[in-house]
């Protein structure tokens, strides 16, 4: 089976085609952050202008026509609106002109499984981490099977208090690879940390930290601020992990590309004996292929949606999304 897989929830658009579970072609192009933010409508333009060359470019690398495909997927939400409407209407487009089935996909359950199935995991307890998301998961068969939210961020993801704090630091590009980097060295300076069970909140400490600006050297801040947020996220994702008796971790989304947090989460993982993976890079940054990983798997169950059902839901939380297939 072939699946065409597109993604556009925030500031990437990208066209992925998987054959069975091998990657093909996995196209992306970013909108340029600057420090003025993602502004929804001209982040929509940019995919609306990029969107079909770069599904000719992801079929010309998979050697593939659009003919050929068995199926198209596309992300149903969490994202922005106006985004999530260039990536649905492209794949309605397909869908109806071609007559292929079509598969709204819930993205962070996209980011999860490419992961999972990657890493031939059953039963993975998940952090996932990205701009907009900070979340600790897990499957659960009841009422449907979905993946539960067992804790997550009371107020902002970690990734947006990373984007909001390099903004205030006037570093480029303002997100977290470039706190990382400029974090390198840094000494510890105490900071505010926010743990209650499972949950966890980021604003009181992005506050605190974008104050001392005008105070402290910016390595030791930008350390001081990246290392405690990581904490609490290990402490809760320790915790869950104790708590429910899983063997196997995965890290995904945005932030799941920094290195820190990857080395705090296996030393945990290796102190409790559990398997933890983080898939590389490529598939950790919005994609597509990642989309069309979870259409195959609803595809190969039956999991059919009419044209008027392939809606988008700007809240489309993991935690509302069946998942039919077997893990
Ligand atoms: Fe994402």
């Amino acid at each position: 089976m072939i699946i065409l897989g597109i993604e556009s929830s925030a500031h990437t658009i990208g066209a992925g085609i998987i054959e069975g579970r091998k990657i093909l072609s996995n196209k992306r192009k970013m909108y340029p952050i600057s420090n003025k933010g993602i502004i929804p409508s001209k982040v929509a333009e940019f995919h609306s202008k990029h969107i079909s060359s770069l599904i000719r470019d992801a079929l010309a690398e998979s050697k593939i026509n659009i003919e050929d495909i068995d199926a198209v997927a596309y992300t149903k939400g969490p994202g922005i609106g106006a985004c999530l409407r260039i990536g649905q209407i492209a794949a309605k487009t397909i869908s109806r002109q071609f007559g292929k089935p079509i598969f709204p996909v819930n993205h962070s359950v996209a980011h999860i499984e490419i992961a999972r199935v990657m890493f031939n995991m059953h039963d993975p307890l998940v952090l996932y981490v990205s701009g907009g998301n900070s979340q600790i998961l897990g499957i659960i068969n009841k009422p449907f099977r979905h993946y539960h939210v067992y804790g997550e961020t009371l107020d902002i993801g970690i990734g947006n208090a990373l984007d909001n704090f390099a903004r205030s630091a006037n570093l480029l590009p303002a997100w977290g690879s470039s706190v990382a980097k400029v974090a390198e060295g840094g000494k510890y300076i105490a900071m505010p940390y926010n743990v209650k069970g499972m949950d966890f909140t980021f604003t009181g400490i992005l506050k605190y930290a974008t104050d001392l600006l005008a105070k402290e050297k910016l390595p030791d801040i930008a350390y001081s601020f990246q290392e405690t947020m990581f904490s609490m996220l290990c402490e809760a994702t320790e915790r869950a992990l104790f708590l429910l008796g899983k063997k196997e971790l995965i890290l995904c989304g945005g932030v799941a590309q920094n290195k820190r947090l990857n080395e705090m989460l296996q030393s945990i993982a290796d102190s409790h004996g559990v398997k933890f993976r983080a898939a590389s890079d490529q598939f950790n940054a919005d994609n597509g292929a990642m989309i069309a990983v979870v259409g195959l798997e609803m595809l190969e169950n039956n999991d059919h949606y009419a044209l008027s059902e392939a809606t988008i839901d700007q809240k489309f939380r993991a935690d509302k999304f069946e998942i039919k297939w077997q893990l």
